[in-house]
């Protein structure tokens, strides 16, 4: 990428072509302590009230700054690298981690560790940067007392609140509002699809754990997805375009969201997945849609639920996983409750929070 002047014109120039920038976009950029805040970063100005007939008088290119006067009487000087990093039309940390799909064959997956400082540490860095390439991390150590998960979560970024309140607490009880309240045995399935959005990251701290059972189950529906698109394009097609009704009711509240099982951004890339079959309404289609979506659902589901996907291991007390609730699928192995206590609390946090904080790592560390 390289910036060229020709004529009190600016242009780039990327190898392959050659374009004009338009003179309002640097504008719009001017520097200098009476345009930016130098705190904040943001603009003391209001671009929108300038006119739109802004155009360069003069240019010129000083090692690694443009310097660049306006029509309005207005110059600055702006930094080459800076302009160059906006030409990236993708985020250029979140999206530049490359997601690793995996199966049942993962292992070795590194475990990270809870110790003073944890939150501001290079620790932490790399384990939001293992959690984007995995879609989930097991962190070890964290303490138990007081709902600590709490603490954790806004240590990271905000817990994300819902009708279940700051937190959960994860144990078999009497009349349950949900089948996660129950000792029996969960497939796997993404949580509350029926939210409109979706909690983005679940976080799941193990207090007690006293049963035999009780296992944590991941699935990656990223692998799935990509897997079921190339075996069955047919029925993977079907799964991006048919929006299923997802529903809660509870005494206080009723949700709905309508979506596809599998959803694709605009590049028709992997975006989310949303599966709970035992919440899913799809509407009433032609008998023939009906038919292929319901083979496509009842395939995708035993990919979901087959042993060639699963990873199964088990929370020890102080352990803390956080999981991608867009991408990964969870569930647990059933436990005998009369064996003693299996305590769990959960909380979410949605990306804002750990894109954020990702950001702020790498800018401390320089990485
Ligand atoms: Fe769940």
């Amino acid at each position: 990428m390289k910036i060229e002047l020709h004529e009190n014109k600016v242009y780039f120039n990327n190898g392959n072509e050659k374009k004009e920038i338009h003179p309002f976009w640097l504008r719009e950029r001017v520097d200098g302590e009476e345009f930016v805040d130098k705190g904040t970063q943001q603009r003391l100005f209001d671009p929108t009230s300038l006119s739109n007939d802004i155009i360069i008088n003069k240019a010129s290119i000083h090692e690694e700054f443009l310097e660049v006067n306006f029509n309005d009487g207005i110059s600055s000087k702006l930094n080459l690298n800076e302009i160059a990093l906006e030409f990236s039309k993708e985020d250029t940390v979140i999206k530049s981690i490359e997601k690793t799909k995996w199966d049942s064959s993962l292992s070795n997956i590194k475990n990270f560790k809870y110790q003073d400082n944890f939150y501001e540490s290079k620790e932490m860095h790399d384990l939001l940067v293992s959690f984007y390439k995995f879609g989930f991390v097991v962190i070890k150590n964290i303490p138990t007392t007081k709902n600590y998960i709490v603490e954790f979560a806004n240590s990271i970024g905000s817990v994300r609140r819902t009708n279940f309140g700051e937190y959960f607490d994860v144990k078999s009880k009497p009349n349950p509002n949900d089948l996660a309240y129950t000792s029996l045995a969960l497939a796997p399935h993404t949580d509350n699809p029926y939210r409109n959005p979706v909690p983005c990251i679940q976080l799941l701290h193990c207090i007690e754990s006293k049963v035999s059972g009780g296992y944590s189950t991941l699935v990656d529906g990223y692998t799935v997805t990509e897997d079921l698109k190339k075996s069955y394009p047919d029925y993977y097609k079907i799964l991006t375009e048919v929006k299923v009704r997802f529903k809660f009711i509870d005494k206080e509240v009723i949700l709905e969201s309508l979506c596809p099982l599998i959803e694709l951004d605009e590049h028709k890339n992997f975006k989310q997945v949303r599966f709970s079959p035992r919440l899913d309404f799809v509407p009433i289609l032609d008998k023939e849609e009906l038919d292929l979506y319901y083979q496509a659902r009842k395939k995708l589901s035993e990919m979901y639920n087959s042993d060639k996907y699963r990873i199964e291991f088990k929370l020890a007390p102080k352990d803390l996983m956080m999981m991608d609730n867009h991408r990964l699928l969870h569930g647990r192995t059933v436990y005998d409750a009369n064996e003693g206590e299996r305590f769990l609390q959960g909380c979410y946090i949605d990306y804002d929070s750990t894109e954020g904080k990702l950001r702020h790592l790498k800018r401390k560390f320089n990485l």
